[in-house]
């Protein structure tokens, strides 16, 4: 441990304090590191800067650690349910048994949509990708709720916190239903907050549906598994709008954008995708090649983390909830045999180890879905859901801090010094 650190700049001496967590490395506190010294610091990416204090969330990559206000991922996905993880990411500790009921109940009587926003749904084309769709219903969530906009009122934070994440699974499946032609199914209050969202997702009016509660148990965890993620690219980008003071609603929207990516939240889907193209488990060492070679711009997908340089515990997690319920079900899927020897196959090979590239939560995430029935586009969605408790929990504690300032990145600019205008027909 260290009290300080000194940077040498320009012939002096500069000390900066080194703070200390409950748990993880230290951090240098360089917030006067400009007014001392007339220097930005550079770090593309953030590998190395902590842009916020939290007590949500702590991972250790190197360990394969993944706490969320302290509970173990591995504990929380066999033992608890989602409500209860939001809950604790929320308010900070386990609720008691009333507590936690109140909490469901309190999320339950939120799951209903505004009736004008259904309309929404009709102005996108039927094969518009329902993240777009996502993007669009969410931040439009903000022209309908005036009544809980005072974002310095925790009690008003708290309504639309509990809004956001009761009527995701209602829009999720919305943007589902619209893309297959069927009628919106609307929720139904004596379900769980996962069975609900399943019956809304594949249930008809026309019919009774019977919740699978094997089926139900599964999302459920996966919902856990996504829940947080310490400072990801879409948790940054929801506090950075949020730090504006912007609204909930629109701040959510732009985690939904960011998640998108393949290099995030896409990356389940991807995965999937790339185990069918692979197809048969002869064609594996084919694939390896492929992303081993430096002019070949394939990746493994669902494979390698920013901060995880070990086994991500949520695939270990994901690859045991996907045996279960295959076992369960009386199902196999060819799929899941390529996928069990890609990885054997890549954790043995020395491109892998040297690099510490590990399955992450996404390469088994897909099977799982997939078999549950829902089409690949719709996988980021449900990562959306799930991950929609962890923006809202981190986005409540960016604003109760007292040190929160608008983010504000610097640069290194590289651009023309200052020149004279030059009128066109000049030039
Ligand atoms: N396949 C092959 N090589 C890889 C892979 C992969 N999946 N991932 C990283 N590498 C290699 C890179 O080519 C690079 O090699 P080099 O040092 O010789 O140039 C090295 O490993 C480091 O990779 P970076 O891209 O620099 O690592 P970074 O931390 O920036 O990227 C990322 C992490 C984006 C997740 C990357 O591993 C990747 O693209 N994986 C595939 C996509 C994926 O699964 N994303 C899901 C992330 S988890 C989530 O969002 C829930």
């Amino acid at each position: 441990m260290v009290d300080q650190v000194t940077f040498k700049a320009g012939g002096n001496d500069r000390a900066y304090n080194v703070l200390t967590g409950s748990v993880g490395p230290q951090v240098v506190d360089i917030r006067k590191f400009y007014a001392e010294t007339g220097m930005f610091t550079f770090d593309p990416g953030f590998t190395s800067t902590a842009s916020c204090e939290s007590a949500l969330t702590y991972i250790d990559g190197d360990e394969g650690v993944l706490l969320h206000r302290g509970y173990p991922i591995g504990e929380l996905a066999e033992h608890s349910s989602f409500m209860e993880v939001s809950y604790l990411l929320l308010n900070g500790e386990l609720p008691s048994g009333a507590e936690l009921d109140t909490f469901k109940s309190t999320i339950t009587r939120h799951t209903m949509l505004h009736e004008q926003l259904m309309t929404f749904y009709r102005g996108f084309r039927r094969d518009a990708h329902p993240m777009a769709i996502m993007c669009g219903v969410v931040g439009a969530l903000s022209a309908f709720y005036h009544d809980s906009t005072d974002i310095a009122d925790p009690t008003h934070r708290k309504i639309s916190s509990h809004r956001l994440i009761a009527k995701m699974p209602t829009i999720a499946a919305a943007a589902y239903k619209y893309s297959i032609g069927q009628p919106f199914v609307y929720p139904d209050n004596s379900l769980s907050y996962t069975g609900n969202f399943l019956r809304m997702t594949f249930g008809v009016p026309a019919e009774k549906y019977e919740v699978n509660p094997i089926v139900e148990k599964a999302l459920d965890r996966i919902f856990i598994l996504h829940a947080d993620h310490e400072q990801n690219a879409s948790t940054s980008t929801v506090r950075l709008a949020g730090s504006s003071g912007a609204n909930p609603f629109a701040c959510m929207a732009a985690g939904i954008a960011c998640l998108w990516g393949p290099a995030h939240g896409g990356a389940n889907e991807a995965a999937l995708n790339m185990l069918h193209e692979i197809g048969t488990p002869d064609r594996i060492p084919h694939y390896i090649e492929r992303a081993k070679d430096k002019n070949d711009p394939f990746r493994l997908m669902g494979f390698g983390h920013r901060v995880y340089k070990n086994y991500d515990p949520r695939a270990t997690v994901m690859q045991q909830t996907v045996r279960e319920l295959f076992k369960e079900l009386k199902v196999t899927d060819p799929v899941f045999e390529v996928a069990l020897q890609l990885e054997d196959m890549a954790l043995n090979d020395p491109y892998f180890i040297e690099k510490k590239l590990f399955p992450n939560v996404d390469f088994y995430s897909g099977v799982v879905l997939s078999a549950i029935g829902f089409p690949t586009t719709m996988f980021t969605v449900l990562f959306a859901l799930a991950r929609t408790v962890g923006w809202v929990a981190q986005w409540n504690e960016m604003i109760s801090d007292p040190n929160q300032k608008i983010g504000r990145p610097r640069q290194l600019y590289t651009g023309p010094t200052q020149r004279d205008y030059v009128t066109v027909g000049k030039r």
